[in-house]
């Protein structure tokens, strides 16, 4: 597996792909890597003739007091695992490469009020301001054709794609669906912060979600109950909850008309760890 960790390095090989006429797709993720990203890599794999991920934990999507400091960093492991996966070149940049002129001087985006305003955007304000400007920032270093991103984050997959509609980014968007341990818990980096037995009430999320679902296809004229019930079912086991909302999934605003495609989101605090996850409904 080829590395490069600077605009030059990535450009010689990207380049050289593109000269042999190889499609390339691009995974980004923040490492700490689990089953959840490789099935990422391995759907690339599917879409185009060369795999680039990047590893980069980027600041300006954390606010202020959120775990940026002690978010997982495991560059050891993920390279292995991403080796074992088909990944062709680890792209691993610093934030000069990043952020040229620094983070304080460097152009932002500003993402669109209509999709980030709610559920994550109310949590955690500039949160998808700051993806998107890292996102449109590695989309321009490596170039891809195909990117690969995760249903487990479903705002910020609807987030890049309305970026890459509005920016006219020729660049296609792939999703995958949610990856879960045996026991229905999304996978997910900050897992790991969870001690055994808030581990043991986590998946309660899981299971409660897929009781909305199942509560809203049998009465949908009922999802704002579906959603009630949720939270206090989740508050009865002591987690704090953020959100549970059933929304439309092409533009998270309320059910309107029924048969629209609608999915379940919900944000918890376990102890110290937040918990996000998502559901299809219909
Ligand atoms: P990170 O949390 O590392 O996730 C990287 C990608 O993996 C995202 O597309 C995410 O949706 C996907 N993913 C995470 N857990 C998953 C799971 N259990 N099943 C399927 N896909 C999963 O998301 C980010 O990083 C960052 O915001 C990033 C897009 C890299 C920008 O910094």
């Amino acid at each position: 597996m080829l590395q490069a960790v600077d605009l030059e390095q990535i450009r010689r090989v990207t380049r050289d792909w593109r000269r042999q006429a190889l499609t390339t797709a691009l995974v980004p993720t923040m490492g700490n890597l689990h089953e959840g990203h490789l099935a990422l890599v391995r759907k690339a794999r599917e879409h185009a003739d060369r795999v680039v991920a990047s590893i980069y934990v980027n600041p300006t999507q954390f606010g202020e007091g959120e775990d940026y400091g002690s978010y997982p960093r495991t560059p050891d492991t993920d390279r292995v695992a991403l080796e074992a996966s088909g990944c062709d070149l680890l792209f691993a940049p610093g934030h000069d490469t990043v952020y040229p002129p620094g983070i304080k001087n460097s152009i932002r985006l500003l993402a669109s009020p209509d999709l980030a305003a709610p559920l994550e955007g109310e949590c955690r304000p500039g949160h998808f301001d700051g993806v998107l400007t890292v996102v449109a920032r590695l989309f321009n270093l490596v170039g891809p054709d195909v990117a690969v991103f995760g249903e487990k984050d479903f705002q910020q997959l609807l987030l890049i794609r309305r970026m890459v509609e509005d920016l006219s980014f020729d660049i296609r968007i792939v999703s995958v669906p949610t990856v879960r341990e045996h026991n229905g818990l999304a996978m997910s980096s900050r897992n790991r912060f969870l001690r055994t037995e808030e581990k043991a009430a986590a998946v309660r999320l899981s299971t409660v979600l897929s009781d909305v679902v199942e509560q809203v296809r049998n009465d949908p004229s009922h999802w704002e109950q579906a959603e009630q019930d949720a939270v206090s079912r989740l508050e009865s086991w002591g987690f704090r909850v953020d959100y549970v909302a059933v929304r439309r999934s092409d533009n998270l605003a309320a059910p309107s008309k029924e048969g629209a495609p609608m999915r379940v989101l919900a944000a918890v605090r376990c102890g110290k760890t937040r918990l996000i996850d998502n559901m299809k409904i219909i």
